[in-house]
């Protein structure tokens, strides 16, 4: 059996993104980073394993669904092929999210709701870090609550799942929000879609038709769901803000709103506030 640094070497060569091999690594032997550094000379766990992952990687399969895990936030979560891969600007929306829950709301004991779910990362992180509030997660897909479920119970996270569109589950039930943050599908021309995500990410969570359907319908209904102070933090698509700042005029006419920029400097994030 090679070692893990062998392993690792036979990969690259075969041009398999460091990244990647390293990912791979870490999951066949049950290591974090700092596990896989210090155990880099020991024999790999399954080596089997890991050349077959490494040959689907190559054969164009993403290596989240090979392992069924991905990381948001240094989550662990569950994931596969009904579910969206949470991406690194999700990372960045929950993370401005909780800035601003801290700076708004002056208590943690709040109503918060991941809309568009998918996998549960943003729901579930924030679950995590506000255990004093209520945190629903909801989504259309019933494939995709499945595996918003396994996470919650995985993580042992106290949330409430529903199943519906946008916002008719909460609406529904009676339940009142503080706080809504979502990632809707916002892709309208499916051309710009790269070819792997195509093939094997959930068309459901991509596709918006016109891109602003799911922004609108969650204003459009907002009132009979939030309370009167509320946050809502929704990630966007990059060329998206022209035609969602009417949209957020008409229906939100005394809230303020800020539209920012992720990281790369692209707009990706519509945050909506209405203080009392
Ligand atoms: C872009 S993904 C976001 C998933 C996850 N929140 C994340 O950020 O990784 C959009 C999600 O919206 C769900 N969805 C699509 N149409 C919906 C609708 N009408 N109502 C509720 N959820 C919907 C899809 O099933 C998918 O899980």
């Amino acid at each position: 059996m090679p070692t893990n640094r062998e392993a690792y070497f036979e990969a690259i060569k075969l041009g398999v993104p460091k990244p990647v091999v390293v990912f791979a690594l870490c999951e066949i032997n049950d290591f974090d980073y700092l596990g896989l550094t210090k155990c880099f000379d020991e024999e790999i766990k399954n080596y089997a394993l890991f050349k077959e992952s490494m040959q689907r990687y190559i054969d164009g399969e993403m290596i989240e669904y090979i392992f069924n895990r991905s990381y948001f936030l240094q989550l662990p979560l569950y994931v596969d092929k009904n579910v969206l891969i949470p991406r690194q600007e999700t990372e960045e929306l929950v993370l401005r999210t909780c800035r601003l829950i801290e700076t708004y709301f002056k208590s943690n004991n709040l109503a918060i709701a991941d809309v568009c779910s998918g996998s549960g990362a943003i729901g579930l992180y924030l679950a995590a870090n506000y255990p004093m509030s209520k945190v629903y997660l909801s989504d259309y897909s019933k494939e995709t609550i499945r595996v918003a479920k396994k996470n919650a119970e995985n993580l042992n996270l106290d949330v409430e799942i529903l199943k519906g569109d946008m916002l008719t589950p909460f609406i529904e039930s009676n339940i009142k929000l503080d706080v809504i943050v979502c990632n809707p599908p916002y892709i309208e021309d499916e051309s710009t879609i790269d070819e792997k995500t195509w093939k094997q990410e959930p068309h459901l969570a991509l596709l918006a038709k016109p891109c602003t359907k799911y922004y609108e319908q969650l204003l459009i209904n907002k009132d009979n769901v939030l309370n009167e102070c509320y946050l809502i933090a929704f990630e966007i698509g990059e060329d998206m803000k022209d035609l969602l700042e009417p949209i957020v005029k008409k229906h939100c006419p005394n809230a303020k709103y800020s539209f920012e920029e992720d990281m790369y400097g692209k707009t990706r994030y519509l945050f909506i506030v209405n203080t009392l």
